[in-house]
């Protein structure tokens, strides 16, 4: 198993080029399945998740090619065709290892008429559901079965009609896969409650250019009215907003300042936000957005919601550039039940933080000491890598196989802007 190990205390100044969407490649992916035409997306990021769902689809029938490098040597081309589906069973194997695989569940009904994927399970932040999911799929005429572990789901003769969903409760994997469900059924399809996060917006885009009529982007009420078929597009991924939050939160914790390109500030305006209100300060460029730290980092309180409010996936790297803060902060965490396993291991590394409930109270420290500590899940791992950077001394995160699902060459990355960072295989 790899492990990375950081010697803290130097300011990072320079520029990070950002990625494309880990969260959006997921889900603009399985939208292969949907059309027999060749479905080019760009911008994929290199990430052991957009492998995973890439060795599934193969598995489900999808060819796939990928191009070379462009411009900063990141980003790469990715092209899929489905002319047949080989098969509509997403296995045990695949989906306990990446819970994404249940977003081919809806293309699969959509497009096959059947699909028989894994129950996901839990995972490290959640037990993580999928009963929203299934309940949309209803909606569209689907007949559900769970047995041994795995959901069936089938449409009606002539496949999937067009219905009202409303999530009583906003989800994004399930408004992903209602989505991609709906452009295909016979009808209208109006899903009311949906989640607004940018990922489904570059969903629905993508569709749209792939044939699909669909309104009320950006809304919590769209409207899809049902094709007979979708047709082949090229469609480029949008940057992650995650990992530009993420290192916007590195400058912000050593006292540096960087440059963060391609990142958009229109899905960013909370994380950005939430920057400022900490004492940092905020440029947006051209082509991307520079933050700098600006002084001591001030406390905030903060809790974490579905879009436009503070996303989850950015509580645990805020607690810690917070724990160095001048001051107590308090961070709620309303979306997981159990996004807190950053603490303990932030706790040895001399920061002062109380979780009660589903709050954490974050008492600002002078400083932090480097220690070995255990990455458990992917923003908790980066939460580690944040507080090695500004801890005095040397951090040993272990367990960077989480790391690797959503940060892109993240140790090349932060070395290009001053980072004492290396890779060490045990292997
Ligand atoms: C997506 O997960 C993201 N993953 C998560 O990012 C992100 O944290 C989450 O959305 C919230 O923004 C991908 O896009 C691959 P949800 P998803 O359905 O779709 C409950 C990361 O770090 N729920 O919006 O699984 C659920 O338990 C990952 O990049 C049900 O009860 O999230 C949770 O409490 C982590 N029933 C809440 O809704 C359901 O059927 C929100 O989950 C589905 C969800």
């Amino acid at each position: 198993m790899d492990r990375i190990i950081i010697r803290g205390g130097r300011p990072l100044n320079g520029r990070i080029a950002i990625s494309g969407a880990k969260n959006a490649a997921l889900t603009l992916m399985p939208c292969a399945l949907l059309t027999d035409e060749i479905l080019e997306l760009q911008n994929l990021p290199r990430l052991a998740d957009v492998d995973s769902f890439m060795h599934l689809l193969n598995q489900l029938g999808v060819s796939t090619m990928v191009k070379g490098a462009k411009g900063d040597g990141f980003s790469r081309t990715m092209t899929l065709k489905a002319s047949d589906i080989a098969s509509t069973v997403a296995p045990y194997d695949i989906v306990r290892k990446m819970r994404a695989s249940i977003l081919v569940l809806g293309p699969l009904l959509a497009r096959a008429g059947e699909a028989t994927v894994s129950l996901p399970g839990g995972c490290a932040i959640g037990n993580r559901p999928i009963d929203l999911h299934l309940k949309a799929l209803q909606a569209l005429g689907a007949e559900i079965e769970l047995a041994a572990g795995y959901v069936k789901a089938t449409a009606p003769e002539g496949g999937l009609t067009g219905g009202t969903i409303s999530f009583p409760t906003v989800s994004v994997g399930a408004t992903e896969n209602a989505l991609m469900a709906a452009v295909l059924a016979r009808g209208t399809t109006v899903i009311e409650n949906a989640a607004r996060e940018p990922e489904i917006t570059d969903l629905a885009q993508c569709l749209i250019a792939m044939g699909a009529e669909i309104e009320g982007l950006r809304s919590d009420t769209l409207t899809i009215h049902g094709k007979d078929r979708l047709h082949g597009a090229a469609y480029q991924v949008m940057p992650d907003r995650i990992e530009a939050g993420s290192y916007a939160c590195a400058a912000m914790i050593t006292g540096g300042a960087l440059e963060l390109a391609n990142a958009r500030e229109d899905s960013m305006h909370a994380i950005l936000a939430g920057l400022k209100d900490a004492g940092g300060e905020v440029e947006i460029l051209d082509n991307g957005i520079r933050v700098s730290a600006n002084g001591a980092t001030r406390p905030l309180s903060l809790s974490t919601a579905p879009f436009p409010a503070f996303p989850t996936d950015m509580q645990a790297q805020f607690m810690s550039m917070l724990a160095l803060a001048d001051g107590t902060s308090l961070l709620t965490e309303t979306i997981f039940e159990n996004r807190y396993m950053h603490v303990p291991e932030l706790s040895r590394m001399g920061a002062d933080i109380e979780v009660r409930g589903r709050s954490a109270v974050v008492r600002g420290v002078d400083h932090l000491v480097g220690a070995p500590v255990m990455a458990t899940d992917l923003r908790a791992s980066m939460s580690l890598v944040l507080a090695g950077l500004a801890a005095r001394g040397e951090t040993q995160v272990n367990r960077v196989y989480h790391l690797d699902r959503g940060y892109e060459r993240l140790e090349e990355k932060l070395s290009a802007v001053g980072a004492d960072i290396e890779r060490v295989s045990d292997g």
